[in-house]
């Protein structure tokens, strides 16, 4: 099949490779004639395992090229997917201009008969304002499907190539074929519905998943107010067979660049549906709020961070990407500066896009090396669950006071201890250490 995806983001560049890998002639587009350029000698714009092994098999058989052009790449193209970005606007409202303005880009140079797919994460109701775009510029017809993507950041190819689920939101039976025949090789369920159900069962995972989150973060600090130890609380839960005991841990809130988004854009549009009080309201006011609360209450357990050196350990939101949207470290290194500690930020592959989001600052040090960051550390602050550093042997200096802040309780607290420092979980009473 003839494909082309639009937007080189993680699902549009993923998918591009993933697909290429299937045989399938695919065109990547984008508007950005650098990254292109790089795509083309199968770099990718941002680390992910697997992808550019994938993207070189895609170049090298000539199955898989990118392109600022769409008069190049539309054409021919059986399938068009639009892939792009659907930032948040200041009042939590999904914007759409991105997705709108790639439908008038395709539209004028769309092939008769084929099947337009948006597989950026739109809220329902949009399906509509992107028929009307389409056919205002083009004067052929064309079916229009939503196949939502729920991919997650650092195991996106392993996502893409075993999805849990295949969506298909579609409205006639020609785009339903071939839109099955196209993700059959995937083995996945299928669920046909329509586009609305598609668009909203995205948004319900997410928001779900979140909800999970901003949950366990709450039973978290109500185990640290009575007494209770959280990780002994979710084996508990976990039992159950109807709760399980996966994606539980406790943390400073999730971030990212969906979680945040989607549940403010669910707030945004109850309030549009005069849907009343809802919960995506409360869990984004009480995820938004999290971090400053948690840095309060540690900031007293250490005796305030003025003066101190902390060694904050991880810098991307989460581990095995090195995207910094929404990710702790870009509020708790301001923080910290603020209250006057000199911070070594540690990251064993965003340091350099940390530096371009975090303010120079002249106690601030980021660094890939995690042996520079640790050095003469008074506080050690692991933010993200990176493999280099759950398995580093950590050791006090002896005579001195250090604490150990396990901001994602990935860490022996025992050993911790028995290594000499004073160590601060979440969701535990904080005891032992030198201090
Ligand atoms: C998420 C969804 O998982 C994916 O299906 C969707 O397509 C996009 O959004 P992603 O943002 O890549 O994927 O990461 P995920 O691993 O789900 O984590 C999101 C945030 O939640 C991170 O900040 C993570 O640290 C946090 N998290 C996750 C927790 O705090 N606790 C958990 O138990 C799991």
């Amino acid at each position: 099949m003839n494909i082309a995806i639009i937007g080189t983001g993680f699902v549009g560049v993923v998918s591009s490779a993933v697909f290429a890998s299937h045989g399938h002639h695919v065109w990547g587009i984008d508007i950005d004639s650098s990254k292109i350029a790089k795509l083309n000698q199968g770099i990718a714009p941002f680390f992910e395992p697997g992808l550019e092994e994938l993207l070189q098999e895609g170049i090298r058989s000539e199955l898989l090229t990118f392109t600022t052009d769409y008069a190049a790449a539309i054409p021919s193209a059986e399938v068009v997917m639009i892939t792009v970005g659907t930032p948040s606007s200041p009042e939590g409202k999904a914007d759409l201009s991105y997705v709108l303005s790639a439908c008038e880009s395709l539209g004028p140079h769309l092939r008769p008969g084929a099947v337009v797919v948006i597989k950026s994460t739109v809220p329902p109701g949009s399906f509509q304002q992107v028929a009307a775009v389409l056919s205002n510029t083009t004067k052929v017809s064309y079916h229009l499907a939503s196949v939502p993507e729920f991919l997650r950041e650092g195991s996106a190819v392993a996502d893409t190539v075993s999805p849990d689920r295949i969506v298909l939101g579609v409205t006639d039976e020609i785009s339903e074929n071939v839109l099955t025949k196209l993700h059959k090789p995937f083995q996945a369920p299928l669920v046909v519905t329509k586009p609305e159900s598609a668009q909203l069962g995205k948004y319900a995972a997410n928001a779900y998943l979140a909800l999970r989150i901003g949950f366990i973060n709450q039973i978290a600090d109500f185990c640290e107010a009575s007494g209770a130890d959280v990780n002994d609380v979710i084996k508990i839960i976990g039992h159950d067979r109807r709760i399980g005991s996966h994606y539980w841990y406790p943390g400073l809130g999730y971030g990212g660049s969906c979680f945040p988004k989607d549940v403010r854009e669910l707030a945004y549009s109850s309030k549009v549906l005069s849907l009343g009080e809802t919960l995506f309201t409360s869990l984004n006011s009480i995820n938004s709020a999290r971090i400053a609360k948690k840095l309060a209450a540690w900031g007293k357990s250490v005796n305030g961070f003025s003066h101190k050196r902390v060694a904050v350990l991880g810098l991307s939101f989460k581990p095995s990407t090195t995207d910094l949207r929404e990710s702790p470290a870009l509020t708790v290194i301001p923080y910290l500066l603020d209250q006057g500690a000199t911070v070594v930020g540690f990251d064993p592959m965003a340091v350099e896009e940390a530096e371009k989001l975090l303010p120079a600052h002249e106690k601030l040090q980021l660094t890939s090396n995690l042996a520079t960051a640790i050095e003469d550390a008074d506080i050690l602050l692991a933010l993200i669950e990176w493999p280099q550093i759950i398995t580093h042997n950590y050791q006090a200096k002896k005579g001195r006071p250090q604490w150990f802040i396990d901001a994602r309780n990935q860490f022996n607290p025992q050993q911790l201890r028995q290594a000499g420092f004073t160590y601060i979980g979440i969701g535990s009473p904080i005891s032992g250490g030198l201090s």
